[in-house]
């Protein structure tokens, strides 16, 4: 197992180009199920959720072909299977959209329950809802999910609460449905129509993607396609807030600025500079950073995925902020970890109050999970001294060489192989 030592104290310089989209490579890859042909996928993140996706289609009999770094061919004509078991579900959170798939192309798949960051409770009973209206049967058993259906007919789904993983299953189900499904109360993030946009490049026919209301129209085969995935919103925001914690100037490419409205207008007003260029943005601190109320909603909100990472900058700025975690029950758990390193942090339940710090002090910490694990690396970056971060195969799911990146802006940073654990010689 791997750690990460950061030396602290110098701001990031230079320029950064953004991987692509995480949480849209989760869902397009598994939706390649559906198609009748081969599939060419571009810009694909390297990191561990996308490598345990394929080789999770890999196993299931798809032929996964790596064309360079970052595109990848699958042909999904060879798949044999329809069941999913723990040990290979559990590598992913999103192999819930394994089941959407499945059931849309071969209307039946039992999968195990997935994996993933532990964020609190994450029910799928939205998810559920949605197959049921499209004429699934569902069973749960010895965690397992199992979907049947003679046919999946279209129908109108209202969400009882705003989720971007039922959103994006119930549209990965309906595409080959009979007939017209209408997704109401639909989540609306960059992700949500990344998928929309390459399902319709195989030939669905998929409107109002990134509105609250979307609408799917059958149709009877999805075909070959080529596909580029959108650059990374939440990847982007981390090197936009660390530029800022740090007191940096750094140039962000390869990102689509509307996605990080949210994110851009919370930085300017908790102190930063940001200036938006077509396919980058750049953002830059020089005074004191100022306390700031957060929010997290679902898009075009504050996003969630940004909060440990905004909350560490907060800890350092003068006054005291207030965030408020609207998605999570589990998202504060990084406050524990700052803390120790010198963060002055009163979490109640889903409410997190930081009165600002002159400055950190490094410690030994760990990451809780991806985003807490990209919160840690910031705070190592602003803090004095050494922090050495443990638990980085968190961070690994999610940000493509994270340390180099950082390396190539001026970070102090590097890996540190630990040894394994030696059964004791007798
Ligand atoms: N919810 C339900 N029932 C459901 C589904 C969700 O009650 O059937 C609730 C959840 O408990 C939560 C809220 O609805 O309180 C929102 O959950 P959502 O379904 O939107 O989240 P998700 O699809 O499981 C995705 C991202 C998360 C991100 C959230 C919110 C992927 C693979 N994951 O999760 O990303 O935090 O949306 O934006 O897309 C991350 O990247 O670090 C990460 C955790």
């Amino acid at each position: 197992m791997d750690k990460f030592v950061v030396n602290g104290g110098r701001p990031l310089v230079g320029s950064v180009s953004v991987s692509g989209a995480k949480n849209a490579a989760v869902a397009i890859l598994p939706a390649v199920i559906l198609c009748s042909g081969v599939c060419r996928i571009e810009n694909v993140p390297e990191i561990s959720d996308v490598t345990n996706c394929l080789r999770i289609l890999y196993e299931m009999g798809a032929r996964v072909r790596t064309v360079n770094a970052h595109t990848i061919e699958i042909d999904p004509r060879t798949i044999h299977t329809q069941t999913v078991p723990h040990e290979m579900a559990k590598r992913m959170r999103a192999s819930y959209y394994l089941i959407g798939a499945l059931l849309g192309r071969f209307h039946h798949a039992s999968v195990a329950m997935p994996g993933g960051c532990d964020l609190g409770p994450r029910p799928i009973d939205q998810h559920l809802k949605g197959f049921e209206a499209l004429g699934a049967e569902i069973a749960l058993q010895d965690g397992m999910i199992s979907v049947a259906a003679d046919r999946l007919v279209g129908n109108q789904i209202y969400l009882d609460v705003v989720s971007v993983g039922a959103t994006i299953n119930i549209m990965i189900a309906a595409v080959l449905a009979r007939g017209l499904t209408v997704i109401e109360n639909a989540a609306k993030e960059p992700h949500i129509v990344d998928l929309a946009n390459f399902l319709n490049s195989m030939g669905a026919d998929i409107r109002g993607a990134g509105t609250d209301v979307i609408k799917i129209r059958g149709v009877d085969e999805l075909r070959s396609t080529t596909y580029s995935i959108i650059p990374d919103q939440i990847e982007a925001g981390t090197f936009m807030v660390a530029a800022a914690a740090t007191g940096g100037d750094v140039l962000i490419e390869n990102v689509i600025p509307k996605h990080l409205e949210s994110i851009s207008n919370k930085l300017i007003e908790a102190g930063a500079e940001v200036t938006e260029y077509d396919e980058a943005v750049r953002v830059r601190r020089t005074g004191r950073l100022t306390k700031c109320m957060v929010k997290t909603m679902p898009h075009p909100g504050f996003p969630t995925d940004m909060q440990p990472q905004f909350g560490v900058l907060l800890s350092v700025a003068e006054g005291t902020s207030v965030i408020n975690e609207g998605i999570w029950d589990n998202r504060f758990r990084y406050t524990a970890q700052l803390a120790s390193m010198g963060a002055n942090i009163q979490v109640n339940g889903k409410v997190a109050v930081i009165q600002g710090v002159e400055k950190l002090k490094g410690a030994p910490v760990r990451a809780n999970d991806l985003r807490a694990g990209a919160a840690m690396l910031i705070a190592g970056m602003i803090a004095e001294g050494v922090t050495e971060i443990e638990e980085i195969q968190y961070i690994e799911r999610g940000y493509e060489n994270i340390e180099e990146k950082l390396r190539g802006l001026g970070a102090d940073i590097r890996r540190v192989t630990l040894p394994s654990p030696v059964s004791k010689v007798v």
